[in-house]
């Protein structure tokens, strides 16, 4: 079965297909990152404008990789929920008139259920059941995974999410959007210990997390050293270290929390923090003493693509055949527990 997916839930246009045989046959993103940028932020009517843009071309690109025509494709998967109303609209109508025009089944997919089963794209996937952190722009969950559809909540955010606060930390610092990338490569530079932030909800003795407190430990900080002087690299760059140190030591902490309350042995990382360098090496240094197996997704699939929709559809009409419709009519969802699903 030669699956199609579609995202654009935010400020990626993403287009893709997998073959449930062959795997991968080919996927093409554009970001809107330069875009936004001068804005600081992702200004919604632009993402939309600049999706109806790019899904066409990006169409022909997919097909173009993938070696196949469009009458080939079996069934289309695009982003129903959650994420930006406008943007989504466009993905769906882009894959609803195309499902009308080829007369093929379509089917409405979540953005999250998309970044969780990323990772099995992988050359080494892991085994279900697993315990996945899902650390996006817009989300920060520990879930268990028992199967496709099959997904526990076991803590989130009570505040910000991850990804939120590297980009609000990195705009603080003066730092372009995204922060995420940025404060990362800056925190680099950084001496460890220099700047030490809070660890919130560390000792909380649930699985939750809350990071509204690191952006405001960040600003107090930025304050402090601007009235010493102005604000110099070497300061900004320990402010960032300490950032992400804190930030990284909640993120593992938690993980390793949820694998000893779930009893599992398989930790998962998806969405776009799993690209964090630091985060990476700290859960790889962890898993190795204390025995359990970390997953990535590839770097590509950590932040939002085509390939993980187009994937998580193809997964869902293995186990849901009927779960795709030859009704083109459509709508989204902005808002969308990951719960819901079955
Ligand atoms: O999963 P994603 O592409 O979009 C959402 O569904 O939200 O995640 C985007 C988030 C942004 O907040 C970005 O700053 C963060 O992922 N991010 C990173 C890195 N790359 C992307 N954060 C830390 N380090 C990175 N290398
Ligand atoms: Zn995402």
């Amino acid at each position: 079965m030669k699956v199609l997916g579609v995202e654009s839930s935010c400020d990626e246009t993403g287009i893709a297909i997998y073959d449930t045989a062959r795997g991968l046959l080919g996927h093409a993103l554009h970001s809107q990152v330069a875009m936004h940028e001068e804005y600081g932020g992702v200004v919604p009517e632009l993402a939309s404008r600049d999706h109806v843009r790019r899904a066409l071309p990006l169409l022909e690109q997919a097909l173009a990789d993938s070696g196949i025509a469009a009458g080939e494709i079996d069934a289309i998967g695009y982003t129903e929920g959650p994420g930006l109303a406008g943007a989504l609209l466009v993905g769906a109508a882009v894959a609803c008139s195309l499902g009308m025009a080829l007369d093929k089944p379509v089917i409405g997919i979540h953005h999250l259920e998309g970044h969780l089963l990323s990772p099995l794209l992988s050359a080494s996937p892991p085994a279900f059941p697993f315990v996945a952190l899902l650390v996006s722009g817009g989300h920060t969950q520990l879930m268990q995974v028992d199967g496709v559809g099959q997904y526990k909540l076991l803590g989130e955010t009570v505040d910000d999410a991850a990804g939120e606060a590297f980009d609000k930390s990195a705009k603080l610092l003066g730092l372009g959007y995204p922060g995420g990338p940025a404060i990362s490569r800056l925190a680099e530079f950084g001496l460890p210990g220099a700047c030490k932030l809070p660890r919130p909800m560390l000792h909380s003795g649930d699985l939750n997390f809350s990071f509204s407190g690191l952006k405001t430990a960040v600003l107090t900080m930025v304050r402090q050293q601007e009235a010493g002087s102005n604000i110099c690299e070497q300061g900004k760059a320990d402010i960032a270290r300490g950032f992400v140190d804190a930030i990284v030591d909640v993120l593992v902490a938690k993980s390793l929390a949820a694998l000893k309350a779930s009893g599992l042995k398989r930790l998962v990382i998806a969405g776009g923090v799993g690209a964090n360098a630091q985060l990476r090496a700290a859960l790889d240094a962890a898993a190795k003493k204390r025995g359990f197996s970390v997953y990535y997704p590839e770097l590509a699939f950590c932040t939002d693509n085509g390939a993980m929709i187009a994937f998580a559809a193809a997964m869902r009409l293995q186990k849901h055949p009927d779960a795709a419709r030859r009704e083109y009519g459509f709508s989204v969802r902005p808002r969308w527990p990951l719960e819901e699903l079955g």
